[in-house]
């Protein structure tokens, strides 16, 4: 008997110390994964190489040191024992908003749905769904970011794939020398490892945009706001290439709406707009025809078209948020959705620059230009997805230094700019931006450029 006694709680004891592992790893793992650009993925495999194994090892630790109550304070730590992940993009701030939404978002499809390849033979997008073509058309007319008269809708599987079309339609098929791909730096780490991934020998990836002096074709990438430094921009190279606007980021939350982008190809995405980054869609508007027709027969090549699904998803999105605007009921029911991003990011920049910046001022953050919105009527500086975050001194590794604070985030080196800033994402979770804005404080707290080691 007593044998048994002291054996039982020893087993159970084990099971929970073996679960305990599982979860805390589970949980790691989860938090490196958030999923967005291209390098994250390849970031996940080179974090499980170094750091985060040890942060895995020292999650162990706490469990097995402390035995039972190990267990239970581990729990009970939560997120200040776990690195938090600002790497990514994943636009999960927006979770909340959809929720609150219930059902209005809900779609409903039958079994005899996207049983044909086809939408509609009629257009020069073949795959494109009418329903998603006419509320992209009707949310671009409410917020009056860009012009939509006069432009061919080519749907895509996310803006990524977009701008591989994009690649395809703009390289010319039977030259020597591959065409020239530059952006200016800080660029948008995903556009080098797009753009060289096939080797294809069509185009190259040529770096930044402003050391671009070669008198060739080139094809020119203009982020705006950018992404990463939020910046307002507009072509730099001084020639006649091909001009490529992406414009993930040109929506009411995150920057004054002062203009109606009327660019030869613009490229938007439902992943920064609306924070639906799985649905995987994007959508390009192209004035020329020939070029459309180009980017459609890419898409044609590679994948037949793009899921059905994810654009009735996405139309049922975009129409939630144009009716929160134009019907009277849905107003009263939710705040319209760009107010609630609005509200919500501008909140989180006030907290970043106080952290950041204050006390012991260890970081610096970029100044953005005031203007009044369009369609918002706000007064507001650009308030980005991302902050552009210098360390200053002498540090030189911010990624790094953060790191060994257990805050994950991307080094200036994936945007073709100098390791002593980093990426930090703006739309995660709330929990995990809240807990980075803490952590911020104590290091500016706890160090100062001066008592530096
Ligand atoms: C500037 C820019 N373009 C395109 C994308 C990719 O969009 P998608 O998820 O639609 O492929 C992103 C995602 O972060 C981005 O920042």
């Amino acid at each position: 008997m007593k044998h048994r006694k002291l054996c039982l709680p020893a087993v159970a004891m084990k099971h929970l110390l073996a679960v305990s592992v599982a979860l805390n790893v589970a949980l790691v793992l989860k938090l490196m994964h958030g999923g967005d650009e291209g390098v994250g993925w390849l970031k996940v495999e080179e974090t499980l190489a170094g750091t985060p194994k040890r942060a895995l090892q020292e999650m162990s630790s706490v469990v097995s040191s402390g035995g039972a109550n190990g267990v239970q304070n581990n729990f009970e730590s939560g997120l200040q024992e776990l690195y938090i992940n600002l790497d990514h993009g994943d636009p999960t701030m927006y979770e909340s908003y959809w929720k609150q939404t219930g059902d209005k978002t809900t779609v409903v499809l039958s079994g005899w749905r996207s049983i044909s390849y086809f939408s509609d033979t009629r257009n020069l997008c073949w795959f494109l769904e009418p329903d998603f073509a006419n509320a992209a058309t009707r949310l671009h007319n409410l917020v009056g970011n860009a012009a939509t008269e006069n432009y061919h809708i080519v749907v895509g599987t996310g803006s990524t794939q977009l701008y591989q079309a994009v690649l395809y339609a703009q390289s010319p098929p039977n030259t020597p020398e591959p065409i020239s791909v530059v952006s200016a730096t800080p660029f948008y780490s995903q556009y080098p490892l797009t753009t060289d991934c096939l080797k294809s020998g069509l185009h190259k990836w040529e770096g930044d945009a402003n050391k671009f002096d070669k008198n060739r074709p080139y094809i020119e990438l203009v982020v705006s706001p950018n992404n990463p430094d939020g910046s307002i921009r507009q072509a730099v190279v001084n020639g006649t290439g091909v001009l490529v606007h992406d414009l993930a980021y040109y929506w009411p939350q995150y920057t004054p709406i002062s203009y109606r982008a009327d660019n030869d190809i613009m490229l938007f995405t439902v992943s920064k707009c609306t924070g639906h980054a799985g649905t995987r869609l994007g959508w390009a508007l192209v004035k020329d025809e020939e070029i459309a027709k180009k980017m459609t027969k890419f898409i044609e090549i590679v994948s037949i078209g793009v899921s059905k699904e994810s654009q009735l998803r996405a139309a049922k999105i975009l129409d939630v948020i144009s009716d929160g605007y134009e019907k009277k009921e849905s107003h009263e029911e939710n705040e319209p959705f760009f107010e609630f991003g609005y509200k919500e990011i501008g909140r989180r920049w006030r907290q970043l620059r106080a952290a950041a910046t204050g006390n012991g001022k260890l970081f610096s953050l970029p100044d953005f230009p005031t203007g009044k919105c369009n369609f918002s009527g706000h007064e507001f500086e650009t308030q980005p997805a991302f902050a552009w975050m210098e360390c200053k001194g002498e540090r030189d590794d911010c990624e790094g230094f953060l790191r060994e604070h257990k805050i994950l985030t991307r080094g200036g080196k994936h945007f073709g700019s100098s390791s002593k800033y980093v990426r930090v994402s703006m739309i995660g979770r709330e929990e995990h931006f809240n807990e980075f804005i803490r952590r911020l404080s104590v290091i500016n707290s706890l160090d100062s450029p001066l008592t530096k080691d």
